[in-house]
This record gives structure tokens, C-alpha cells and sequence, in this order.
């Protein structure tokens, strides 16, 4: 059965916390997630910073705000990249197919697809996905992503939340 997913989007980017840089990775996930007809509950960015982003992936996992929280940023080998570390300060435990399945898919797009360190996890009812910081990668994470919000939302949440009548009837 469709299963509508709760989604929550964190940008890590230090200019895009200072007001220096417009969110178009975060617009770019929020927008995919819309049109697969999935709810967006929450954005928010924050400064590439690990105890201010494990503090935003934890308040949000905590509050069982959302089903799935994607990250959009520092998953690279700059200094400042410090998201998969951020990720890994709140996890409960480890999805660690879903980074091979974005590897594998941006591998048919750049070689460079390996140098995202991003991680995926569970904290609570809430799984925790790291995307790459650059639209491009975003676009193509979202379709590894897209297809496994349904039935990874009902195995997250459980049997018959979150689902409205008009969903009933798509697969
Ligand atoms: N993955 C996909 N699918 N497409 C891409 O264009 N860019 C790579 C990689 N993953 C890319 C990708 C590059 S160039 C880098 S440096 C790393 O993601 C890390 O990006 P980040 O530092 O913005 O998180």
C-alpha cells in the first residue's frame, strides 16, 4: 500500500547559514519529495558544525517529528565536512545499504560519487540519510530515495499512521 512519508530536510553549509548562499539543494529535496507526494515537515540550515548539526538530527529524531531526515551537505574530505561524523554522534544503528545504493547510482553519473562519506542510520522511529551538498547529486540521490520512502515508512512507523483516504488505492 502508498504510504505518505514525513520528511525533514537539513542543509549543512557554512555560507548558507551565514545568509550568503541561497538553499538549492534543500529547495531541490524539499521539491522532489512534494511531487512524490510525500509530506515536508521541517527544514532548517545550519552551519557546517558537528555539534550543531547532531543537536538539529537529534531534536528532530527525538520528537518523532519525521520518518526520514535528509541531510544536504559536508559529506566530503574538506576540513569543514563533518556531517557523516555529525550522523553517526546520534545513531542508534546503521542502514548501510542506502549509501551503497546512492554510491552505485552516482557511480553511473561521476566517479567522484565515492568521495561523499555520507551515511545513512536509525535514531528512533526516524532514519537518518547524508546526501551530497550540490544540487546534482541531490537530483541524484532523490531517486535512489524516492522509491524506498513507502515501504521504508512502513516499516518505520509501524502499520497505519500517517496514511489519508486518498491515498488508499496507489501502490
Ligand atoms: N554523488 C552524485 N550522485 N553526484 C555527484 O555529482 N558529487 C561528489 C560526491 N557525490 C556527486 C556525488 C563530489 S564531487 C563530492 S566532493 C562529494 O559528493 C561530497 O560532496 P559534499 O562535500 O558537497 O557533501
Amino acid at each position: 500500500m502508498w504510504r505518505v512519508a514525513r520528511i525533514a530536510i537539513l542543509t549543512a553549509s557554512d555560507k548558507g547559514a551565514a545568509g550568503d548562499r541561497e538553499d538549492a539543494s534543500g529547495d531541490l529535496a524539499e521539491r522532489r519529495c512534494r511531487e512524490g507526494g510525500h509530506d515536508v515537515v521541517a527544514r532548517a540550515i545550519v552551519a557546517d558544525d558537528r555539534e550543531a548539526i547532531a543537536a538539529k538530527l537529534r531534536e528532530w529524531a527525538d520528537a518523532e517529528l519525521a520518518d526520514w531526515v535528509i541531510t544536504t551537505g559536508g559529506t566530503g574530505l574538506t576540513e569543514r565536512d563533518v556531517t557523516p561524523e555529525a550522523t553517526r554522534d546520534v545513531a542508534e544503528r546503521d542502514v548501510p545499504g542506502v549509501p551503497v545504493a546512492l554510491w552505485l547510482e552516482g557511480l553511473k553519473k561521476t566517479p567522484f560519487a565515492v568521495l561523499s562519506r555520507g551515511i545513512a542510520v536509525q535514531r528512533r522511529k526516524t532514519v537518518i540519510v547524508n546526501l551530497p551538498g550540490s544540487p546534482k547529486a541531490v537530483a541524484e540521490g532523490m531517486d535512489v530515495l524516492l522509491p524506498l520512502f513507502p515501504h521504508g515508512t512502513r516499516l518505520i512507523a509501524g502499520p497505519m499512521e500517517h496514511v489519508t483516504p486518498a491515498d488508499s488505492g496507489r501502490e
